[in-house]
């Protein structure tokens, strides 16, 4: 099904092979189909297991039985009436991806990169990450019986962390930003040998986050939404999402794509969302990101201007700041049951900021995605909720407290 790769910027091609940037100009690489050959129907998809490998297709790599029996993807895809009778929207549904193995969107694109390192035998594994690739190419790895090298900037949760180690994974934990252990993971992987999932397999790898946009379609009846809402940082994902929309309408599955793609952003990482609003065509990267969304913290974003040029054409980009991203978290939490880390509330914040700002129709069909799980960074909240109330093991001293009492 897929025929190489294709250089983003010159078209030059390759044959499928470790390699993720163009010998001659530079440019990233993507994986190219032979969409003539696809022989997908729905009533195919029907009959399949609930997981995103249901899309093997559309897929670069046909997955090993340790990887495929993991459950990853086919995620709830929730109606959100309260959450949308708060913000003033009628149509509102949420992508609630923070219930994946490793409890991130991360599962998806981290599969596809461990299952392209066993296809070309690598021997190890690892990635630079904000926290939750760490922890999701850790429990593939572990799945796969592959070792597992994984450089973050020493700032980031010391839960992310600890998850990554409890699959056991080596963890490199730089003095320095996101951008500075990408950095080195990328010479690590390069004179080591190890398949740095979102680095020497990104074209792989990104892959993965299509099936956020298969899902999503499927789950609305074959329907697409008019709005998606993404929280960004390296823009991989969103770009992702896009074309797997395209794809789906390539083969004829749906016909149209969402009108509407916003890039949810931390203001103290913005990098896409204030070239946007600058009306410029580069981004200046963000030397030293500052936000509670620890995980949307890279400065210099990889995809950034791929997502700008989507966005110039049928976008809107906005940010949030730490007060409201807090919000954004609590506001999902009470109105719908849904725990999510700062990204989440990102994505919420910024929603609710492009509504208040007219730029979101409140009948439209909206997708927020929810990307990653509260118990991740479980004390962001802390600043804004109420203490436990301390008492003595008697009835008597409820009575101030519960209802009716
Ligand atoms: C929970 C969560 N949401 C969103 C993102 C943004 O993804 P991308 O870097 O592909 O834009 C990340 C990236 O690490 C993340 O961990
Ligand atoms: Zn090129």
């Amino acid at each position: 099904m897929i025929i190489g790769l294709r250089c983003r910027e010159c078209k030059k091609e390759f044959s499928p092979s470790i390699r993720y940037v163009c010998d001659d100009c530079f440019g990233a690489l993507d994986v190219i189909y032979d969409y003539d050959s696809i022989h997908l129907t729905k009533n195919l998809l029907a009959n399949r297991e609930n997981n995103m490998w249901r899309y093997k297709e559309l897929l670069p790599v046909e997955p090993q039985d340790s990887l495929y029996s993991f459950h990853s993807g086919w995620t709830p895809l929730i109606k959100a009436s309260k959450l949308a009778k708060a913000l003033g929207l009628n149509n509102l549904y949420i992508k609630n991806d923070s219930v994946n193995p490793t409890f991130s969107f991360k599962d998806r694109p981290a599969a596809l990169g461990v299952a392209a390192a066993l296809n070309f035998g690598l021997e190890a594994v690892g990635c630079a990450s904000t926290g939750n690739l760490a922890a999701a190419t850790a429990a593939y790895a572990a799945r796969a019986g592959l070792p597992c090298y994984v450089v973050i900037p020493s700032s980031i949760e010391q839960s992310k962390i600890s998850q990554a180690q409890a699959y056991g994974a080596t963890i490199i934990a730089v003095e320095g930003t996101y951008d500075d252990s990408n950095r080195l993971a990328a010479q690590a992987g390069e004179y080591y040998n190890i398949g740095m999932v979102n680095i020497n397999l990104r074209p792989y790898y990104v892959e993965g986050s299509k099936t956020l946009a298969f899902e999503v379609a499927e789950q609305l009846g074959w329907d697409v939404p008019d709005t998606i809402v993404v929280p960004t940082a390296s823009g991989a994902m969103l770009n992702a999402i896009c074309r797997g929309f395209e794809e789906l309408m390539e083969i004829g599955f749906v016909r149209n794509t969402p009108a509407t793609i916003v890039a949810a952003q931390a203001s103290g990482c913005n990098p896409i969302s204030r070239a946007y609003k600058e009306g410029k065509d580069v981004i200046m990267p963000i030397q030293q990101p500052d936000t509670i969304a620890k995980s949307l913290a890279i400065g210099d974003p990889g995809d950034g201007i791929y997502v700008l040029r989507r966005l110039r054409n049928n976008g809107l980009a906005e940010d949030a700041d730490d007060d409201e991203i807090i919000e954004g978290c609590r506001l999902l939490a009470q109105t719908e049951g849904i725990f999510t880390e700062p990204a989440g509330g990102v994505a919420i914040a910024v929603l609710k900021k492009l509504v208040e700002q007219g730029k979101i129709g409140k009948d439209d069909k909206i997708v927020c995605y929810i990307t990653g799980n509260g118990l991740k960074a479980p004390d962001v909240l802390q600043s804004i909720l109420p203490r436990p109330i301390v008492v003595k093991p008697e009835l008597k001293a409820l009575s101030s407290i519960l209802l009716g009492g």
